[in-house]
């Protein structure tokens, strides 16, 4: 079926963090949210048609994950990314932060290091320094608008003593989907000194078409043994607020310590409707994946002429995957905070400001655009209007 990613589906008043934390979080209900990671769309139709089933049986109890389920994430795995899991590696989280949280809380210690890649997704740093572990960064280059691996630093950052090493692939917010080449050399550096490799995967079906996902932990056996990749149909599917993720855990003795600790917080138990989503998303919901992904493609090269055309001082870093656009706005001439400042009170616009992925990030700011083409050209118009006025 086709589906119609231009229709504005209202979500003020349906609990959505987006769009009515926007009055208490900015101070202006008027403030178009293209911020947080979810998208303006409906989920895939055999997901919400599986919903209405479930909700008229009308009993909520515990749930189970069976056999359907495994099966539609070992299905998936294989067919989409090519890499051929077990059952028995699949362990449920109720999402990947609190999988990470945990992760290092159970396999390091108070001080130890933990190795980021700035800018990147910081709630990484936050589970850090919130467990009492120390940030190693192992900043990003960027040259060229494009951004890359700076392996030299990384392996002296990684002879340091690192422990576990957060690894996004692909990488929020910079969109760069990790090659082949780049993975494995990463991969040795780290098996060398056994350093445990936490894989953040949860975009790896929003790939752009020129570019290939190479799931971390299918690069090598070896590889393999020392990685916990973390998975969830949220982002590909529309589906956060659910709270289901699946961490896939090919060592043993990794994947029992890991099912320990959620066993040990009485957190193992599913989410009744997070299970059915998973399953019916994975089973039915490719057809609106690629429909969604080639929308989303096309709204960033509409945001990108916008802006070579109207705001040519901001350039568009070019993602290779993701609805998160990495907006560089350094020709402007305009501190973060007053950029800041200048797009949530004059264009009344909110976006993931760069500097809180890090120091790395400022000059740059992260903006969503998994919405119907008339809210990006919307937010786009108040931008130029609010940049126009202030002669910048
Ligand atoms: C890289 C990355 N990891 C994890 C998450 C959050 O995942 P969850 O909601 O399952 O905790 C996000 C959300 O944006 C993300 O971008």
């Amino acid at each position: 079926m086709q589906y119609n990613f231009d229709e504005k589906i209202e979500r003020y008043h349906s609990a959505s963090e987006k769009w009515d934390a926007v009055e208490n979080l900015f101070g202006n209900p008027e403030i178009l949210p293209m911020w947080v990671a979810d998208m303006d769309f409906r989920s895939p139709l055999p997901v919400i048609n599986a919903f209405k089933e479930r909700a008229e049986h009308g009993v909520f109890g515990y749930t189970i994950r069976s056999d359907s389920y495994y099966d539609a994430i070992i299905n998936w795995m294989s067919r989409r990314h090519h890499w051929h899991i077990k059952k028995e590696w699949i362990c449920y989280s109720p999402g990947v932060m609190p999988a990470i949280s945990f992760i290092i809380r159970s396999f390091s210690n108070l001080d130890d290091k933990i190795l980021i890649q700035p800018p990147v997704y910081y709630p990484f740093a936050q589970a850090i320094t919130k467990s009492g572990r120390k940030v190693i960064n192992n900043p990003l280059r960027y040259e060229n608008g494009k951004y890359s691996i700076d392996f030299d630093d990384l392996r002296e950052k990684l002879d340091s003593g690192v422990k576990i090493f957060i690894l996004c692939n692909p990488h929020n917010p910079v969109g760069r989907v990790w090659t082949k080449e780049e993975l494995t050399k990463l991969g040795e550096m780290c098996l060398e000194r056994n350093v445990l490799v936490i894989a953040d995967e949860i975009h790896h079906d929003l790939i752009y078409k020129d570019f290939n996902h190479t799931p971390y932990a299918s690069l090598s056996h070896e590889i393999a043994q020392h990685t916990i990749v973390c998975t969830s149909p949220s982002k590909s599917f529309n589906l956060a607020g659910l709270q289901t993720a699946n961490m896939i855990i090919p060592n043993p003795e990794l994947r029992e310590q890991f099912k320990k600790i959620l066993e040990d917080h009485f957190l193992d138990f599913t989410n009744t409707f997070g299970v059915i989503a998973t399953e019916k998303a994975y089973q039915f919901g490719e057809a609106w994946l690629d429909q969604c992904m080639k929308y989303i493609e096309e709204n960033c090269y509409f945001l990108t002429s916008y802006l070579n055309q109207h705001i040519p001082k901001i350039k568009v870093v070019k993602p290779e995957a993701t609805y998160l656009v990495w907006l560089d706005f350094r020709e402007l001439g305009i501190d973060a905070k007053s950029f800041e400042k200048l797009m949530l009170e004059k264009a009344k616009v909110a976006f993931h400001e760069g500097y809180i992925f890090g120091q790395e990030g400022e000059g740059f700011t992260r903006m969503n655009i998994a919405c119907p083409r008339a809210l990006l050209e919307e937010g786009l118009n108040r931008m130029k209007n609010a940049l126009q006025d202030n002669h910048a």
